[in-house]
């Protein structure tokens, strides 16, 4: 469940530090962002009142750009490195069953906020690609297969 007040009082803080105009949405999404994690709805419905761009507007910006997300982050974080040397060994498939195990596109978070999923463009492993990171802990040489394993740790820690 939202914390609404934790919310508002989180957007207020941010937007106290900008003046309301159109051209600082992006900074103000990516703020917000920052401080809460993620956008909820409120919170840009609020940004859209402040900076006085319609609310259409406010979602089709946030929407476009893969940096914002609109569910609050799982306890771990799961980024599959889609960077160069990952993409040749075959990084889109990890991918393809990272979302497959965790029943979640990048961007979402697992119903039991256990897993967020994210794509990342390199996590400095190349040399042992493809590379997925949970939180602070690295995953190499991965193969379809070996996803699983990943993910075995799930409900622990
Ligand atoms: S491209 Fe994946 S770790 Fe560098």
């Amino acid at each position: 469940m939202e914390d609404t007040q934790a919310i508002d009082s989180g957007v207020e803080e941010v937007l106290a530090r900008f003046e309301g105009r159109r051209g600082e949405l992006i900074g103000i999404l990516q703020a917000v962002q920052e401080r809460l994690g993620y956008l909820p709805t409120r919170a840009l419905l609020r940004i859209a009142r402040f900076t006085r761009v319609p609310e259409s507007q406010v979602f089709g910006v946030s929407s476009f750009y893969a940096q914002f997300r609109f569910t609050p982050m799982g306890r771990r974080r799961v980024m599959v490195c889609q960077g160069t040397a990952c993409h040749v060994r075959g990084g889109a498939k990890i991918l393809e069953e990272m979302e497959k195990q965790l029943g979640v596109r990048p961007g979402g978070t697992t119903t039991d906020m256990e897993y967020s999923l994210d794509t990342v463009a390199c996590i400095g492993c190349c040399s042992l690609a493809p590379c997925v990171m949970v939180n602070k802990e690295v995953f190499a040489s991965l193969t379809p297969k070996k996803v699983k394993d990943v993910l075995a740790g799930r409900g622990e820690g």
